[in-house]
């Protein structure tokens, strides 16, 4: 069956732009992405997903293409699939991956990740994919959609119609079923101890309520933006999964705000961007990950030494950040592997109340669209 989004019959429900009334629409999202999909003992049900043992031990590749937040997803994708199902993974965006004749055969399983499920170079590169003897698997928001058509199978993300142009909890969501699937794989493979599974599981349990406790530190992120509106430049610095949620920090910057803004792997810093790093420039720094931790804070010291404002992404009770940076967003206590569905939260809110501050058109961005079905 098909459904389509009315847009105009989504109301904004009291709130002043689509992005925000989604943002907080965040929680219900996840919740209604993740409780469908966990049975009593968190044994996962992927849907009519039919990835049984004997294919997985026949897949000997994952190949993750998607544009845009979307792709952001699939970088956190990787991350979780190599983690938990011990597969190797390569993400790439949809307009590379077409025109690099990919190495791709019947032992890849291809996972096209789109919102829309309408993207042209996302459909294309899945056309690539199937047409060299990959299984492919959609993750998409819009049951329906020509890519959810196209694939063998596919996960639907419930997330619900998302109008702003810049995405928020159709990322999430998608985040959720990227750890699902590798969940699912890890646990038929036997790459994942059914202890750490189920830790895994009951945090993400959590998630509902600690989206929702985030969501309300909206003041904290409003006061920031209402000082830090006025860039020429942003950068985002963080490490493994947080350079990935940089990444998509960023992108929500200068889409909705004009502002140009950069994430890069903070050990990068060293080897150029730090050249443009000068007396005030902002820089988010994402330090979520305790192995990495004592690595950010030198790169946090780093560019404060040039003169960076630096506002810091932590987890709650850590203490040391606040002598580092010059001011820290707390998310709540979570395990390392999953701050990515937490810690991107704050990021989307300082976009929004900066778009908003600069009074800009945030849910209609100039030159972008919500869907791109051209090439
Ligand atoms: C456009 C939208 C983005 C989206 C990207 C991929 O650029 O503005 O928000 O991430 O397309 O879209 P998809 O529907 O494939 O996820």
């Amino acid at each position: 069956f098909e459904v389509t989004w009315d847009v105009e019959s989504a109301e904004k429900g009291g709130y002043e732009h689509f992005m925000i009334k989604e943002i907080h629409e965040q929680p219900k999202a996840i919740k209604d992405t993740l409780s469908p999909r966990l049975g009593v003992n968190n044994e996962i049900e992927l849907d009519n997903i039919k990835l049984s043992k004997e294919d997985l031990e026949k897949i000997n590749k994952v190949v993750i293409v998607a544009c845009g937040t979307a792709y952001h997803a699939g970088l956190v994708g990787r991350y979780a699939i190599e983690k938990f199902a011990k597969i190797p993974v390569e993400t790439d965006v949809a307009s590379e991956f077409r025109y690099r004749d990919p190495f791709v055969d019947d032992k890849t399983l291809f996972i096209a990740v789109s919102q829309s499920g309408e993207t042209a170079d996302t459909l294309a590169a899945l056309r690539e994919a199937k047409g060299k003897g990959a299984r492919v698997l959609a993750v998409t928001n819009v049951v329906g959609s020509r890519i959810s058509r196209e694939a063998d199978d596919v996960f639907y993300t419930w997330a619900g119609p998302e109008i702003a142009v810049a995405s928020t909890k159709a990322y999430t969501t998608q985040l959720v079923a990227m750890y699902l699937i590798a969940l699912n794989m890890g646990i038929k493979k036997g790459t994942i101890s059914k202890e750490k599974y189920n830790e895994i599981l009951e945090e993400l349990k959590t998630y509902q309520q600690k989206v929702e406790k985030l969501v309300e530190t909206k003041e904290q992120i409003q006061e920031l933006a209402n000082r830090q509106f006025n860039n020429q430049n942003v950068f985002y610095i963080g490490r493994g999964i947080d350079d990935h949620v940089g990444k998509e920090g960023s992108l929500k910057l200068k889409e909705i705000s004009y502002i140009h803004s950069e994430a890069i792997a903070a050990g990068e810093l060293k080897h150029g961007t730090i050249a443009l790093i000068e007396q005030g420039t902002l820089v988010i720094a994402l330090a979520t990950q305790e192995h990495l931790f004592d690595k950010m804070l030198s790169n946090i010291k780093e560019v404060k030494a040039r003169g960076a404002y630096v506002i810091a992404v932590a987890k709650e009770g850590n203490e040391e950040i606040e002598e580092a940076a010059d001011a820290v967003i707390y998310i709540p206590n979570t395990l390392d592997e999953l701050t990515p569905i937490l810690s991107v939260i704050p990021l989307q809110l300082l976009a929004y109340y900066i778009a908003v501050t600069r009074g800009c058109d945030v849910d209609k961005p100039k030159n972008l669209a919500k869907s791109v079905t051209v090439e």
